[in-house]
C-alpha cells in the first residue's frame, strides 16, 4: 500500500481554486424516509473502494472485498450500503457518462445481495472531479442514491417500532480538500455545519442517531490523530446530542 500513499499525497496538491462547490439553495432539507415491514436490518459498510484510474479501472484488492461483500451479503440480506467517499480514485469522474460508473462500480459490485440502495458521501478525491455528477448518477443507477452532499436516511422499521437516523455529512465541504480543516468556502461550509446541528436536534426522537462523513474525527494510522475541524465542530455535536455512532472512511 507503501505507493499508493505517496500518489495520494500527491494528488492533494491539486489546488483548491479549481474546485466548485456550489450553495445549497435550498435544496438542503433532503430526507429519505424508509419504511420497512421487518423487526430488524443488516446495513453494509465500504469506505474508499474507488478502484484505479484507466486502464486498471480497479484493483485486486477491490475484487476481493467485493466478493466478500457479495458472501457476507447473502447471509445477512443487507437492506442498504454505506459508501464512504472515495468512490473514485484518484481524480472522481467526469460526467454521468463516465465509464468509470460502470468499470469501478456497477460491474465489481455484482452480488444479486448487493443490489440494494447506495448511499454514498463525498471523499476529497471525488471533489478532484466532477462531484456534482455523483449526484446526477442517481438518476442513472439502479442503486446509487445520491441527493444531495448532505442528507438523512429515516429508516423505520415496523415490527419493532425502532427508528434510525443517519445524518450523511460532506466533510470535505465542512472541512477542506486536504484535511487541515480550511472549508474551501467557508459560507457553504456554515450552511451544511448549521444543517447538521438541526437533524440531530431534530432527531432526538429517533432510538439510534448516527452521524456519517469521509475524514475521521480521530484516527490512529496515517492521517491521524485528529482531523482539528473536526474535532473542533463535529465532537461537540456528537456528544451534545447523544449521538450513537460516527462513521468514517479515509483511513486505511
Ligand atoms: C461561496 O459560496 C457562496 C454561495 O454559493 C458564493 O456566493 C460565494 O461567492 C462563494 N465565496 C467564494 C469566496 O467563493
Ligand atoms: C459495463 O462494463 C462491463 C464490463 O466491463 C461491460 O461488459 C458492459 O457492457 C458495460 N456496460 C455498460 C452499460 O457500459
Amino acid at each position: 500500500m507503501k505507493y499508493l500513499v505517496i500518489v495520494t499525497s500527491l494528488l492533494v496538491a491539486v489546488s483548491a481554486e479549481e474546485l466548485f462547490i456550489p450553495s445549497a439553495d435550498g435544496s438542503t432539507s433532503t430526507n429519505i424516509p424508509v419504511k420497512l415491514n421487518q423487526e430488524s436490518m443488516h446495513f453494509m459498510i465500504a469506505g474508499d473502494f474507488g478502484g484505479w484510474p484507466p486502464p486498471f479501472y480497479t484493483t485486486p484488492t477491490q475484487w476481493t472485498v467485493a466478493e466478500a461483500m457479495g458472501q457476507a451479503a447473502e447471509k445477512l440480506k443487507p437492506n442498504f450500503v454505506l459508501a464512504m467517499g472515495d468512490n473514485f480514485y484518484f481524480l472522481g469522474v467526469q460526467d454521468t457518462e463516465d465509464e468509470r460508473f460502470n468499470k469501478t462500480f456497477e460491474s465489481v459490485y455484482t452480488s444479486p445481495y448487493l443490489q440494494v440502495p447506495w448511499y454514498p458521501t463525498m471523499g476529497n478525491h471525488d471533489w478532484h472531479g466532477n462531484a456534482h455528477a455523483q449526484l446526477d448518477y442517481s438518476h442513472v443507477s439502479k442503486r446509487w442514491t445520491y441527493p444531495w452532499y448532505y442528507y438523512t436516511l429515516d429508516y423505520t422499521l415496523t415490527l419493532s417500532s425502532t427508528t434510525m437516523r443517519i445524518v450523511m455529512m460532506d466533510t470535505t465541504i465542512q472541512c477542506g480538500i486536504d484535511s487541515e480543516g480550511v472549508p474551501i468556502n467557508a459560507t457553504v461550509a456554515e450552511e451544511q455545519w448549521a444543517w447538521v446541528e438541526q437533524q440531530l436536534k431534530d432527531g432526538q426522537d429517533f432510538d439510534y442517531l448516527v452521524v456519517v462523513g469521509h475524514f475521521p474525527v480521530l484516527a490512529a494510522g496515517n492521517t491521524g490523530p485528529t482531523n482539528e475541524c473536526l474535532f473542533n465542530r463535529l465532537q461537540p455535536l456528537l456528544e451534545e446530542y447523544g449521538v450513537s455512532a460516527y462513521i468514517a472512511g479515509h483511513e486505511h
